[in-house]
């Protein structure tokens, strides 16, 4: 079975890769292009602590997710971290309407496929963002002068072309994005002034109908508190629920301020969880006025910690995105003057500390497990070789080397079973010679300091459970980690 964009649908399960023959281009004798996208690091090992968001929010039985810019799709070190450290991607901006549906009738689904090319050769869960939202939204639709059958027309056609190219590789929805005021009534838009407050149970049942394994969700902010604008949204959504209209889960912003956490916020994801529903933290940064010091980053830190103990102390809230990683990528300061500094990671993509508190908070430890293990590694380099995909014609195979010495430019050569090819991959430039293939740095990632992570991935047009071959780096044998 296939969607429109000709992707097998296979169930999104852990780290099962689901990278496409039909989007490969077969190497035909020698060389195959990486794309700009990292392979993840091993788990952890069994008993040791999770060292990446990822793996401690797996053990929870959560996912961990950040929303990606696609402007930085081609950056090593920002594809790195997205890689390592999430479960889950949210695209930023390219599958809003004006992105995806400029013109009426005309669908831009490149740069969103961007994006769930790079989460599935990641073992990552996409989340789709966003179908039915008063901003972002053409001036075709905003300024058409639809009347009300036909901006019902256009409203459901953009949500059931956008879904059916999706099906299968997103498993959420954003079905309808800020649909009130801070007082807890509709927000007026387009949508609502034409539609009434009707079209939102319009957009899900259109939205099932569209993918019915898709998870449907509503999402706002300034309503993880109990308060007149989560009121407003509760009492909405347990009115269309016992209508019938398909709802599956109620995201969360938390585009919160530093030290104005609602109090209620657990209270608050409880009553709806208690409607039966999954409750998710979608867009969570925690801003603060500008320049950071120590003391705000450790409050900071302290409150990232807090939010994620609420989700984890909450059945139903199913996972935790941030808004980005990077201070280098929030949109805060651009909208907020004098604030910033709201995410993870400052603007050199170091960890701040509100990273290891979130990673702690998840029962990972920084640095704990194999990624990042502080231990001096034995030999010139260690190779973990992870089979994370396979299926009847191909296989995912994502490479980690770690290199004791620094290399300014690196070739990794390794054998393949006799009449494997490889078909494409990714943090590398491919050739292949008989058995024997060449992983080559590509422009963005040959400088690797002492102790650090070479991480390339590739796939095959074979099934067969690969038995990690000796892989070489710049001529030397590696050991396995
Ligand atoms: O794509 C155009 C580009 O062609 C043009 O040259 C450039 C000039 O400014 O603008 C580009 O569009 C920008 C777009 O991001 C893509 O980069 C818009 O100006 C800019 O306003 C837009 O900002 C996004 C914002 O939503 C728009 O509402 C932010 O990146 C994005 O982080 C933010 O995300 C929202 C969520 O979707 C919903 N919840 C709140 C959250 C934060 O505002």
């Amino acid at each position: 079975m296939t969607n429109e964009r000709g992707t097998t649908m296979i169930p999104l399960v852990r780290r099962a890769a689901v990278v496409l023959a039909t989007s490969a281009a077969l190497l035909s004798g020698s060389l195959v292009t990486g794309a700009a996208q990292a392979a993840q690091p091993p788990a952890a090992e069994p008993g040791a602590a999770a060292a990446t968001l990822r793996d401690a929010a797996e053990e929870q039985g959560r996912f961990v997710g950040t929303a990606v810019a696609d402007g930085r799709l081609g950056n090593g070190t920002y594809t790195g971290i997205a890689s390592r450290e999430f479960s889950s991607v949210t695209a930023e901006n390219v599958m809003k309407w004006d992105a995806i549906e400029p013109s009426r009738g005309s669908f831009n689904f490149a740069p969103g496929d961007r994006l769930v090319d790079f989460a599935q050769a990641g073992g990552q869960q996409v989340w789709g963002h966003t179908l039915v939202w008063h901003s972002q939204l053409p001036g075709w639709v905003a300024n058409g002068g639809f009347n009300q059958t036909q901006l019902t027309q256009v409203m459901n056609n953009h949500i059931t072309t956008v879904m059916d190219h999706y099906e299968g590789d997103v498993a959420y929805w954003d079905v309808v994005n800020e649909a009130f005021n801070e007082d807890g009534t509709l927000r007026s838009s387009v949508f609502s002034d034409t539609l009434g407050s009707g079209f939102i149970g319009t957009a899900f049942r259109t939205a099932r109908a569209a993918d019915p394994d898709a998870k449907l969700c509503i999402n706002d902010y300034n309503t993880e508190g109990v308060g007149a604008k989560s009121n407003g949204l509760y009492n909405l959504v347990s009115s269309l629920l016992s209508q019938g209209v398909p709802i599956d889960c109620v995201g969360f912003q938390s585009h919160f301020i530093l030290d104005q956490i609602p109090s209620t916020f657990q209270t608050n994801l409880q009553r709806f969880a208690d409607l039966g529903l999954e409750v998710v933290i979608t867009e969570l940064d925690i801003r603060m006025n500008l320049p950071a010091d120590s003391a705000k980053l450790q409050r900071q830190a302290a409150q990232f910690a807090s939010v994620t103990r609420t989700c984890l102390a909450v059945s139903a809230c199913r996972g935790i995105t941030v808004w980005g990683f990077s201070d280098a990528d929030s949109w805060v300061p651009g909208v907020f003057d004098g604030q910033g500094a709201a995410c993870l990671y400052d603007q050199n993509y170091q960890a701040k500390p509100a990273f290891g508190a979130m990673l702690t908070a998840l029962g990972g430890e920084p640095g704990g497990g194999d990624p990042g293990d502080p231990d001096p590694p034995a030999g010139p380099c260690q190779v973990t070789w992870r089979v994370t995909s396979r299926w009847n014609a191909g296989s995912v195979v994502e490479v980690g080397i770690r290199t004791t010495a620094a290399v300014n430019g690196w070739s990794a050569t390794f054998a393949l079973p006799s009449g494997h090819r490889v078909t494409s991959g990714w943090n590398a430039v491919f050739s292949q010679s008989g058995a024997t293939v060449t992983a080559a740095n590509a422009p963005y990632n040959g400088n690797v300091g002492a102790g650090g992570t070479i991480g390339f991935g590739f796939q095959t047009d074979n099934g067969g459970q690969y038995t990690p071959p000796t892989v070489s780096l710049n001529g030397t044998a590696c050991t396995a980690a």
